[in-house]
């Protein structure tokens, strides 16, 4: 086994800006609201500049601040080139982009480009006759009919955020259906067409030249369709629609459309990439958009942390148990692909679309709040690739209570999943039960609260007077940014999230050698509980163990590793001197460390 540093190192050998970055994803909605409607702004974001710097965070992402009718949360967008007036305007992010400059931060926007609002002037256009110009930028097909003569989409594909529902709108005025895998506001764009590609590219140049310094690319890998759209495989058996990401996820032509940015606008930018890339696992096709030689992107968000909890065959809102051994196989392989064959990882837990990580990988119960959401910090901050902070995660903010009505939950993917059991099972207590137990532990909503600034009303988010758009989490007297920041040690050799965090991000700049671009090897794959594993660069070496469980464990999966101490942990640090490096380690619920090796 490969334990110590003079081993066999394999590392990365190429430095980039946007590898050793620290990124925290906004999503503007519930930020930071500065002119009193109960929703966030543009403004608002240049106002916690201070607190981003001082975290130390180096590239903001912002969700969607394009204008907008939000059906989607405005990941449907009806103007690439303009602001939402619920944001502000153009000259507030020229304002965001001159302070982000003031203080060497970097802006990263959202291009959402797979599909448009349906009030974009573009598919305004193409709905409007089937001989408009911009007929062909959209996918258009006539119906099918059943043997009843019963009028059919053209193939079995569900809507992602409406399972219920076909993934084709039918459109009365031209009578045909256009595609939105999404929702019906958000018609799929024609990439088959080239004009659509070049229009695209302007797109990003538009924001290059404004100063931005990247993208998150929405559901990038979904721009290609199997061309003959064929049915789906019936895999989820209570379902009319199924999913047919086989046929749009990765398609035959993703790879030369990704080249083809590339060489006409990226290459010629600085800038930092990141694809978005549900439905995929296999490492070639991976490797074909990360791979140091590749010029397609940076890197990509790969799914299969966020999934651990799916059931098999089914959609994204189900349940399905795991343990540590899932969460570690998932890592190592992640982890070596990008060592052995070049690539880049991307590491993130949590964003808009994904409910608490606190609450989801430990325990969010006020007990083992804070010990979860450490350990995970704990975690991201020491594995390979550029770590992705989402706002709220940085003081351990969790999911919305199991006491909140269905009314509070704001989301068109909640929402369509709740009609969807009501429809499916309507006189099934069980069922509807199920159904707010999913969309409890679920529910993008969980992520979308917003944030706790304080402990004053509405958690500082908004002003006194005003109504959020949506409710504030009520736990936000105690969970919030300015109790941790005063208080950045609430009990003796203890720190607070915030704190934690906050070291952790400033250790793993300082150890950048090891943590961005060392060596990974994962130790003892079989235990249920511990996820361990060690990092090394040429230089020095660390050991990180960290106990997915509310139970004590006595763990012995060191192997060859030797410990020379322990330098951080979730639990009362004045105690790590003490504790012992040879032999077993005895953990606590939920507690994590962190140790040097000889
Ligand atoms: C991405 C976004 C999500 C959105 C979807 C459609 O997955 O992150 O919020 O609903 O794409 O744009
Ligand atoms: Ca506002």
């Amino acid at each position: 086994m490969a334990t110590t540093k003079k081993d066999l190192y394999v590392g990365v050998d190429k430095h980039r800006w946007w590898k050793e970055a620290i990124v925290y994803q906004i999503y503007p909605a519930s930020f930071l609201d500065t002119n009193g409607d109960g929703w966030g702004d543009v403004p608002g974001i240049t106002q916690k500049l201070d607190y981003l710097k001082d975290l130390g965070v180096d590239v903001v992402w912002v969700s969607p601040i394009y204008k907008s009718p939000q059906a989607d949360m405005g990941y449907d967008i009806a103007d690439y080139e303009d602001i939402d007036p619920s944001y502000g305007t153009l000259a507030d992010v020229d304002n965001l982009i001159v302070e982000l400059k003031k203080r060497d931060m970097k802006l990263v926007m959202d291009l959402v480009v797979n599909h448009t609002s349906e009030e974009h002037a573009w598919f305004l256009d193409s709905r409007a006759s089937k001989t408009s110009s911009k007929r062909d930028w959209y996918i258009w097909k006539p119906a099918k009919y059943d043997s009843a003569g019963n009028r059919q989409p053209p193939n079995n594909w569900a809507q992602i955020l409406g399972e219920a529902n076909s993934a084709w709108t039918w459109d009365e005025t031209t009578q045909e259906y256009y595609l939105s895998l999404f929702t019906p506001e958000q018609p799929d764009l024609n990439w088959e067409n080239p004009a659509v590609r070049a229009a695209v590219h302007d797109v990003l140049r538009f924001w290059l030249d404004r100063g931005c310094s990247g993208f998150r690319m929405d559901v990038i890998n979904l721009i290609s369709k199997v061309q003959s759209f064929p049915d789906a495989e019936v895999i989820v058996k209570d379902n009319t629609y199924q999913p047919g990401d086989k046929y749009y996820a990765n398609g035959p032509r993703l790879h030369e459309w990704l080249k083809e940015i590339n060489h006409e606008v990226l290459s010629k930018y600085d800038t930092l990439t990141v694809g978005e890339m549900p439905f995929v696992r296999s490492e070639d096709e991976i490797i074909r958009v990360v791979g140091a030689e590749s010029k397609e992107l940076n890197m990509i968000f790969s799914f299969d942390i966020v999934d651990i909890d799916n059931a098999p065959n089914d959609f994204r809102l189900s349940l399905q148990d795991w343990d540590a051994r899932d969460l570690k196989r998932i890592i190592s392989r992640l982890q070596r692909l990008m060592l052995e064959r070049d690539g880049w990882n991307s590491l993130f837990i949590e964003n808009h679309d994904q409910p608490r990580s606190v609450s989801r990988y430990t325990d969010d119960s006020d007990e083992w709040r804070e010990y979860g959401a450490k350990l995970l910090a704990l975690m991201q901050s020491t594995l390979a690739g550029t770590l992705y902070v989402y706002q709220g995660e940085e003081i351990g903010m969790r999911n919305v209570p199991a006491s909140w009505g269905e009314e509070e939950y704001k989301d068109i993917e909640s929402i369509n999943f709740f009609a969807k059991y009501r429809k499916l099972y309507p006189h099934n207590p069980e069922k509807q039960a199920l159904a707010r137990e999913i969309i409890q532990r679920k529910a993008r909503d969980n992520a979308r609260t917003p944030v706790q600034w304080s402990a004053s009303p509405h958690a500082g988010f908004t002003s006194p007077s005003s109504t959020p758009w949506m409710r504030v989490n009520e736990d936000y007297p105690t969970t919030n940014v300015d109790a941790q920041i005063s208080n950045p040690t609430p009990s003796p050799g203890t720190l607070s999230v915030h704190a934690f965090w906050r070291r952790a991000l400033s250790n793993r700049k300082k150890h950048a050698g090891v943590f961005v671009y060392g060596d990974f090897q994962m130790l003892d794959f079989e235990h249920d509980k511990v996820v361990a594993y060690k990092r090394w660069s040429a230089d020095e070496a660390f050991v990180v163990v960290l106990n997915f469980s509310g139970e004590g464990v006595s763990w012995d999966g060191l192997g060859g590793v030797k410990v020379k101490k322990w330098v951080a942990g979730n639990y009362d640090e004045r105690e790590l001197e003490g504790r012992s490096v040879d032999g077993g380690v005895e953990l606590r619920a939920w507690e994590g460390l962190l140790g040097v090796c000889e």
